[in-house]
């Protein structure tokens, strides 16, 4: 949601911003600009469309018309004012001497809007952005770093701002509080981005500004300072992360590459942790006095991450009999949680920056609950400020419709449930040498899922017209359908929904007709015949049963539904892990054959960073 990209050094800067905007086009946005500093005419030059990157990029010929070694760009996700190029960003204040971009929402903008207007400040655009570049302008007095300090003491709201003065040719100003911008240090050159996929081209070395922090980029070196504006020391820390992972690599879609990277990113996110017939998170150091005081598990998160958490619960009840509640990160600051010392909050987020995940972090914490993270992206704003951090470790995730991170995920907090159970001594030494064994043979069985895709694309050549569609499930399945209905939605924009079965029949039911699509999910050996049950009172209503199930119950679900998709038999831990790909790859069949816009669905956004 808005991608920041700045870049001062010796090469062209447009290319630079363009391309390093191209590789935020994920985040999701409907607008795009630029502003660069013209050393000819001794101004700001600033471009912006509505729309694709493509046509911003179009307009200015790749980048090659623009001769200027510093700028700024980036793509808006429309908050305040709707999408159109004079509410796009770069905003410029009303001389055109400060330009700024803008990551995040002024809160008081209004206020201080009124108050410049009243001062005979001239607007033209609908954004809070505009506030801050026109602010920053009425402090000037020759001293940038200056007048974005009077600003900083002025404005609220979450925001991470890069700023371009046209009387300061040799520097970029860039802020951050609640919103991500990383610090970039290449060779002769200085770049700041929301994310490191953005600037990977040019340096591995990144820094992470921390709420508060400002930050002056020149071409040779990149000074810092603290919210009292004293100059303070950054650490640099090299990122592994591959160029290549961030690009389709020969795929027609983000989504299906890492649909497909899934065993690998499985394989990397649990070989290290299982050794010697044993689970190793070094990475963690919950005291086994903290375990057995421990009263109350939360797992906090949002979208498909909370989805995760859903299956959590189950898992983590099962095996430890302690109480598990699971709250979208959304709603959990106003539900008064029950939060002591003796709490574990689960925080589980892709991006490590959604922010509504992150602002319930930041209330668990201030009850006294112990905070451990489950996070994909390195040195986030959530892994950073949570007490433990198990990184997920499934490389960048461009699409936005989440596939490895969840699967990995949920491995992971699969494998921290019997992690904890067998600390608590509530699973036998076999029962868990049964379930390790069974984490070692996920990303095979993995494997086998996705060699047999060619089935799923041929039900998905069957369903891919319907306008409605059903979920149902129990227990574990209900959660898996939650996650599977999500993945259908968001991005073929069929209408479906989740049930948990049982509950069908209070209400739901009386939608199913003649060729109502219902995708019965019964992986779960436990309630199969239930689900049979349920399957058998659909069909009687007419609908068309798509069934997922578990091999050693395909025969006999084939006698029923009209369609069966299913996963090898494998420990119940490891079910929803497993049976979420058929899913996730009808889901992507589906919105492949309707023509939908797959890694880019209409009006979302990868990386949620507002309320
Ligand atoms: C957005 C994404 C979802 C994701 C959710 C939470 O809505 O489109 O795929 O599940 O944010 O993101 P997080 O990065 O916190 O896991």
């Amino acid at each position: 949601m808005c991608g920041i990209v700045g870049y001062i050094g010796r090469e062209q800067a447009a290319p630079v911003l363009l391309e390093g905007l191209s590789r935020l086009e994920y985040r999701g946005y409907d607008s795009a600009g630029v502003a660069v500093f013209d050393a000819e005419a001794g101004t700001l030059a600033v471009h912006k469309a509505k729309g694709r990157l493509q046509v911003l990029s179009e307009q200015l010929h790749g980048g090659a018309d623009l001769n200027s070694t510093m700028g700024v760009g980036h793509t808006r996700w429309a908050t305040h004012g709707a999408p159109s190029d004079i509410n796009s960003h770069p905003q410029v204040s009303h001389s055109g001497r400060i330009a700024v971009v803008h990551n995040g929402i002024i809160e008081n903008y209004a206020e201080l809007k009124a108050f410049l207007m009243a001062q005979g400040v001239p607007f033209t655009s609908e954004t809070d952005t505009e506030v801050v570049a026109q602010l920053i302008e009425y402090f000037y007095e020759g001293d940038l770093l200056a007048a974005v300090g009077r600003v900083l003491r002025r404005i609220q709201g979450a925001y991470a701002l890069g700023i371009l003065c046209a009387d300061c040719p040799d520097r970029i100003v860039a802020v951050r509080k609640d919103s991500p911008l990383i610090l970039g240090y290449g060779e002769g050159c200085s770049l700041i981005a929301s994310d490191v996929t953005a600037i990977l081209g040019h340096t591995r070395r990144v820094g992470y500004m921390e709420d508060g922090e400002l930050a002056v980029l020149t071409r040779e070196s990149i000074q810092c300072y603290n919210h009292l504006m004293q100059p303070i020391e950054k650490k640099i820390v090299t990122v592994d992360w591959e160029l290549d992972a961030a690009e389709k690599g020969g795929y027609e879609h983000f989504m299906f590459k890492e649909i497909m990277e899934q065993p690998d990113a499985l394989r990397r996110c649990l070989s290290p942790r299982i050794r010697e017939g044993d689970i190793m998170f070094e990475d963690l150091s919950l005291s086994q006095e903290f375990l057995q005081n421990m009263r109350r598990i939360y797992i906090v998160a949002c979208g498909s991450s909370c989805h995760v958490g859903m299956v959590g619960k189950y898992h983590l009840e099962r095996l430890t009999r302690i109480p598990v509640e699971v709250a979208l990160g959304s709603e959990f600051r106003y539900m008064d949680p029950i939060v002591d010392r003796h709490t574990l909050v689960i925080v589980i987020s892709q991006s490590g920056e959604t922010l509504d995940t992150m602002a319930a972090l930041r209330e668990a914490r201030r009850l006294g609950g112990r905070i451990l993270s489950i996070v994909n992206v390195v040195g986030s704003s959530i892994a950073r400020e949570s007490n433990q951090v198990l990184y997920t470790w499934a490389g960048p995730e461009i699409a936005v419709a989440t596939t490895k991170a969840y699967t990995t995920q949920l491995a992971l907090l699969s494998l921290l449930a019997l992690w904890m159970a067998r600390r608590l001594g509530a699973v036998s030494g076999e029962e868990f040498q049964a379930a390790l064994a069974a984490f070692q043979e996920l990303p095979g069985k993995m494997e086998e899922v996705l060699s047999r895709r060619d089935s799923i694309q041929y039900l998905a050549s069957r369903y891919f017209n319907h306008d409605s569609i059903f979920f149902i499930g129990r227990n574990l399945d209900y959660a898996l359908g939650l996650e599977g209905s999500l993945k259908l939605k968001e991005i073929s924009y069929i209408h479906s929904e989740a049930y948990a079965a049982g509950e069908l029949k209070h209400g739901t039911i009386s939608l199913i007709e003649d060729g109502t699509l219902v995708v019965a999910l019964s992986t779960y050996g436990k309630l199969f015949s239930k689900a049979m049950s349920n399957v058998i009172e659909v069909k009687a209503r007419g609908a068309d049963v798509l069934s997922l199930t578990v091999e050693s119950r395909g025969e006999e679900m084939r006698h029923t539904a009209d369609g069966v998709m299913s996963i090898p038999d494998i420990h119940e831990l490891l079910l929803p892990c497993l049976g979420v790909v058929p899913l996730q790859l009808f889901a992507y069949y589906v919105a492949l054959m309707r023509g939908c816009d797959i890694d880019k669905p209409r009006n979302l956004a990868k990386s949620v960073t507002v309320e």
